[in-house]
């Protein structure tokens, strides 16, 4: 079996990772038992560009049960557990390509690896698969059957192609799914971002004007956990609505202009580019702090930064320290990657539990409908999406209350008042 990593001998410490995450994984479990039952997979080929972690490695073990061969990238090169890699190719034997703080070069390389051995499913977290299929092996093209996206900017990206008329194969929107986004996005993002910053710089929230250039799905998660560890959060957004539920939330909301003068800490969780740029870092306060959790590392102008520095150090790990001419120090974390991914573990394993039971059944209803679909984007299924609510819910002890039949009739009907 070929493979690239960084050393086999850290599987060990990566096989009890991986249990240790599968504890808090009972949704993904159940799926894995019925795969393994009923071999829905059988036969089909998957080739996965997804942050190699310890939870990944878990979604990679269920399709495996289900009868599944794949074949695992990493979906950024500073987001590689290379003791989980190991585990994989040791333990689990899957063929890994991907080692933390790869190149460029070796991250595009990787990828090619996985897709060498012709996938009829691409499973992709910010759809680097599908573009490097569509442009450089499109002879793999006629065989895929689908596709599948974990992540906001991979769901953008595939819409524009969609859009374009140059998708050529259906994907369906995981990221879309409501027990993704809602949880993954929020809950997931908002606590190992400020997990990432912590593990990078060790530094006070308390107190600290934090800014969170971005109050989407992930940015309000940011936000909100940014405010409980007692920072003054600072919103800055270009939607008017998004900027109007930041307000009654309770933040302030500013033009990064002026959030640039003023902030301690800065995060960029936009999906967009050049959020962070030149002349806001002309305005930043000596010693300020700024990094990224959106999925590219394009949200902070780096280029801008390193050209106009008179110096640069790396002072801690994932913390380099760039001297501007008016004297002043900025600091940029984890290279402008997902710094959640970068300097800590990512999402939280319970989080990954409904993303990643949305993958797996994902591919399963794929498979399930081959050749029915068109080459478009689609939703996940609403039925996949409640009985993950549902199982979740019944893996965590909670239950909930049933409509009564009158309640059913009310709700229904459209003649009864007062
Ligand atoms: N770090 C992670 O582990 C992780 C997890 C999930 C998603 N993501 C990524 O995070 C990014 C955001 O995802 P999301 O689900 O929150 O998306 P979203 O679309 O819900 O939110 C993005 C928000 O950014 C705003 N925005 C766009 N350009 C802006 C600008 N120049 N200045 C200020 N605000 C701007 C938009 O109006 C929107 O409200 C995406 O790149 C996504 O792929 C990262």
């Amino acid at each position: 079996m070929k493979f690239d990593i960084r050393d086999i001998n850290l599987a060990d410490k990566g096989q009890l990772r991986i249990e240790w995450a599968k504890q808090s994984m009972p949704v993904l479990s159940l799926v894995k038992e019925r795969f393994a039952e009923e071999q829905p997979l059988r036969g089909i080929k998957v080739s996965a560009c997804l942050h190699v972690t310890t939870e990944t490695a878990n979604l990679m073990d269920t399709l495996k049960a289900g009868g599944a061969e794949v074949a695992l990238c990493a979906s950024n090169p500073l987001s590689t557990q290379d003791d989980a890699a190991a585990s994989l190719v040791k333990h689990f034997g899957v063929p890994v390509f991907a080692i933390k703080g790869e190149d460029k070069e070796t991250y595009y390389r990787h990828i090619e690896s996985a897709i060498e051995f012709g996938p009829h499913i691409t499973m992709d977290d910010g759809a680097d698969t599908i573009s490097v299929l569509h442009s450089q092996r499109r002879d793999l093209i006629p065989q895929v059957i689908a596709g599948t996206e974990e992540t906001t900017t991979g769901v953008i990206r595939l819409k524009n192609m969609e859009k374009k008329g140059v998708l050529a194969y259906p994907v369906i929107a995981v990221n879309d799914a409501q027990t993704k986004h809602f949880f993954d996005n929020r809950y997931g993002t908002g606590q190992s971002t400020i997990d990432g910053i912590l593990r990078a710089t060790n530094l006070l929230l308390a107190g600290t004007r934090f800014v969170v250039c971005g109050y989407g799905w992930c940015g309000r998660g940011v936000a909100m956990r940014a405010k409980g560890m007692g920072s003054n959060v600072i919103v800055v957004e270009t939607d008017p609505l998004r900027a109007l539920e930041a307000v009654m939330d309770g933040y302030t909301v500013m033009r990064i202009a002026e959030a640039a003068k003023v902030g301690g800490i800065f995060v960029t969780v936009t999906g967009d580019i050049h959020v962070l740029r030149r002349e806001h870092f002309l305005e930043m306060k000596e010693g300020a702090v700024i990094c990224n959790s959106g999925h590219f590392n394009v949200e902070i102008d780096i280029d801008a930064l390193e050209a106009m520095a008179l110096s640069r150090r790396p002072i801690r790990e994932f913390v380099e320290e760039y001297t501007l001419p008016n004297g002043r120090r900025i600091n940029l974390l984890g290279e402008g990657r997902l710094i959640n991914l970068a300097s800590a573990e990512g999402h939280p394993a319970s989080v990954m539990d409904m993303s990643f039971a949305n993958q797996a059944l994902s591919v399963e209803f794929a498979v399930k409908n081959r050749g029915r679909l068109e080459k478009k984007v689609y939703s996940v299924p609403e039925e996949i999406d409640s009985t993950i609510a549902r199982l979740k819910l019944k893996a965590i002890g909670i239950t909930i209350d049933e409509l009564t039949e009158d309640q059913k009739k009310y709700l229904a009907s459209w003649d009864m008042g007062t």
